[in-house]
């Protein structure tokens, strides 16, 4: 049998087709606008996630026994907030993940409401990007658009409503809420009641790898498909991602390197990182995981090359970069504010030490550097914690480059386990699907049939030092410029 996996990305859905060897048929990517209103906003159209899961589903099916095609199931980004009318229009374009406009109701909630009640209630504090703040937001400041709100839901599982009907969310997606108790796995009656919502706007809460239903007739035929095919909860891309490289129970730990840059430790059981900085949040595979999320990683990249070099040819622009650890340039990746560790809507990116003999190479090489040595600040956190991380699965576009990889490898002092599949939350998508229509008895059952890990980066102890020493000049350039970036630029 065939399943599918549905990566309901940032700047485009990518869509993987499976047998339950895990033996990959086809890839198809739909890509779409993200639009920025204002400095630091960010939202999307969720008619055009409709549109390109719709018409992804029929390319990648096109040439295969249609039959053939069991289950669907999904990675989604996190935390955008998606709202419907009584009717179920879309009120207003998706507040995503990587918005930070919500500063002013962070404040509010984790300094009057405070972070130790918010996380006795979620496990979590606020951030701007997750869902709860900016319901307060919309509150405020849109409020004829508040009053029409019916439903409230996250980008992947307004997917799976438009497809089977459904008002679902798994545990992984729905901790990014901020309305959810994590750890007792339902909604908070004390946030709902903070957010000035009802607990029926808010979905019916599965497991990732739960059935939530089967397609719509008229929608599979449209495709296609057989109207029996199952449709699974999915989960969120991070979870889905690290179900993807076999990230699953105790003590593992996955680097996604997409539009954001996340460190991902799974866990058996429950824990809250006592400082809040790591997110206390579900895994797809039934248990917990605690995870650190910088806003812009791959797109730090992306936005140096296409934005301001206008090219297209990424791994040209790194190649003859080979003086690792020696780079005079620093770079701060923080170009949509910065949420783990510094919880900070306000920061801003800057390239620091250019002189005029300074490369294009260098500055390139800096911003790889700088997301890295970004991504070692909330690594610190979760070893200040006694958590051991000596070794980590990767994926996500940016796991591509070698160059980056071996940075990763160094700044971050572990060794990297490549898995052969790099379409991390696709693929785990496509894994949920196989539990729940029973080709696996459970996530970790399917994770060990099926994700292979093909090569291996190792940290060069020489280079580990070289690092270490321009760390330490890296951690004190945000504190140097906060207040700058807090007065406005
Ligand atoms: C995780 C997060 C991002 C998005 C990206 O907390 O905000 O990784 O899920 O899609």
């Amino acid at each position: 049998m065939l399943y599918i996996g549905i990566d309901l990305g940032t700047s485009a859905t990518k869509l993987l087709l499976a047998d339950e060897k895990g033996d990959i048929k086809k890839i198809v990517s739909k890509e779409y606008p993200l639009s920025f209103p204002h400095p630091g906003w960010s939202e999307q159209n969720p008619e055009d996630w409709y549109k390109a899961a719709i018409e992804g589903l029929k390319e990648l099916t096109a040439d295969v026994d249609k039959s053939s095609v069991a289950g669907i199931s999904f990675g989604g980004q996190m935390h955008g907030l998606v709202t419907l009318d009584e009717h179920d229009n879309v009120i207003r374009p998706a507040i995503l993940w990587n918005d930070g406009r919500s500063a002013k109701q962070c404040e509010y909630l984790n300094d009057v409401i405070g972070k130790e009640q918010l996380s006795s209630y979620t496990a979590n504090i606020a951030f701007a990007g997750f869902t709860a703040p900016k319901i307060l937001w919309m509150k405020e400041n849109e409020p004829e658009l508040f009053e029409k709100i019916a439903r409230i839901m996250l980008p992947k599982d307004y997917l799976a409503y438009r497809l089977t009907g459904a008002f679902c969310t798994d545990y992984s997606d729905a901790s990014g809420m901020l309305l959810l108790d994590v750890e007792n796995k339902c909604w908070s009656e004390e946030m709902i009641g903070l957010c000035g919502i009802k607990r029926e706007m808010l979905p019916d809460l599965y497991e990732s790898y739960e059935k939530v239903g089967v397609l719509k007739p008229e929608i599979a035929s449209e495709i296609g498909l057989s109207d029996h095919v199952i449709v699974a909860a999915g989960a969120g891309d991070n979870a889905a991602a690290a179900v993807g490289t076999g990230t699953v129970g105790e003590g593992m730990c996955n680097i996604s390197l997409g539009t954001s840059g996340t460190i991902f430790i799974s866990s058996e059981s429950f824990a809250v990182d006592r400082n809040n900085a790591l997110h206390a949040f579900a895994h797809a595979d039934g248990f917990y995981h605690l995870m650190a999320c910088m806003l812009s990683a791959a797109s730090c990249n992306k936005w140096w090359l296409e934005d301001i070099l206008g090219t297209d040819a990424y791994a040209k622009e790194q190649e003859g970069i080979e003086t690792l650890g020696e780079n005079h340039v620093y770079y701060l990746p923080y170009l949509m504010g910065e949420r783990s560790p510094l919880n900070d809507p306000d920061a801003r990116s800057a390239f620091i030490g250019m002189t005029m003999d300074t490369t294009r190479k260098e500055l390139m090489q800096a911003v790889l550097e700088g997301v890295t040595f970004a991504l070692r600040d909330s690594l610190e956190v979760a070893r200040s914690l006694g958590i051991k991380v000596e070794r980590s699965k990767i994926c996500g576009g940016g796991a591509k480059s070698p160059l980056w990889k071996k940075m990763i490898a160094n700044i971050l002092n572990l060794t990297l386990d490549v898995p052969a599949v790099e379409e991390g939350p696709s693929m785990g998508g496509a894994m949920l699907a196989m539990v729940a229509c029973g080709a696996y008895k459970n996530v970790s059952e399917a994770a060990k049939a099926i994700v292979k890990v093909t090569s291996h980066v190792e940290p060069d102890p020489a280079l580990v030092e070289k690092y270490n020493a321009r760390y330490e000049t890296f951690k004190k350039l945000y504190p140097a410029l906060k207040d700058v970036f807090a007065a406005g630029m």
